[in-house]
């Protein structure tokens, strides 16, 4: 099973998934770190564990059309099964999502359907909930619409600012990530298996 990592960012995620690969707790091959950011600390986070990375702009390109043409060949180059989303800042198009349906998950620092979106946690603190937390979904073309596959919730207190929250559910993501996509993959590949025991495809 090989996984491909898009991210913008700082990848703290990313590295979760990469620190469990490396502790055998997530089996799974890590093809590739991709960023549409030249500046983000993802790819040297990647580097620090031999990972290979990409990187190209979407404003490079004509159209986000052919960006995303660019990223279906690394994919297919790299023989990916899977895309891992990481706190990758785009909305993945019909390109990418038509054929990856069902194979690409996102984490989002929610309990989907509330606060999609930027700055998920701001918007929280801003609705005064007491509660919020972190959303695993498999990823179609909306905003964060996709099925849920997994919600933990981190509770709101009222010392919290925006900071101590943000640290809260990253501690959480760091932990449910990795875990989810074990649970995932186990789950499909005991599917296949049924369907070459049977003849029947039970796993779709
Ligand atoms: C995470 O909070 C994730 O839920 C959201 O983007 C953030 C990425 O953080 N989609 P990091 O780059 O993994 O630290």
């Amino acid at each position: 099973m090989k996984i491909a990592l898009f991210a913008s960012g700082s990848g703290s995620n990313v590295e979760a998934i990469l620190q469990a690969i490396r502790a055998e707790t997530l089996y799974t091959t890590p093809a590739f770190v991709f960023s549409d950011r030249p500046n983000a600390p993802v790819l040297e986070k990647a580097k620090r564990y031999g990972v290979s990375t990409h990187m190209f702009r979407p404003r490079d390109f004509d159209s986000k059309q052919q960006y995303e043409e660019s990223l279906l060949q690394l994919l297919d180059n790299y023989d990916v099964q899977w895309v891992v989303l990481a706190g990758y800042m785009r909305l993945l198009g019909a390109t990418i999502v038509e054929p990856y349906t069902h194979r690409i998950v996102n984490i989002h620092p929610s309990l989907l359907p509330a606060f999609p979106g930027l700055d998920a946690v701001g918007q929280a603190l801003g609705a005064g909930v007491e509660k919020t937390g972190v959303s695993i979904h498999y990823v179609d073309a909306g905003m964060d619409t996709g099925e849920i596959i997994q919600q933990e919730t981190v509770p709101i207190t009222s010392e919290d600012t925006k900071t101590s929250l943000e640290e809260k559910i990253k501690r959480v993501e760091h932990q449910l990530y990795p875990e989810t996509l074990q649970q995932l993959f186990e789950e499909r590949s005991k599917g296949v298996l049924q369907r070459d025991e049977t003849g029947i495809d039970k796993c779709q």
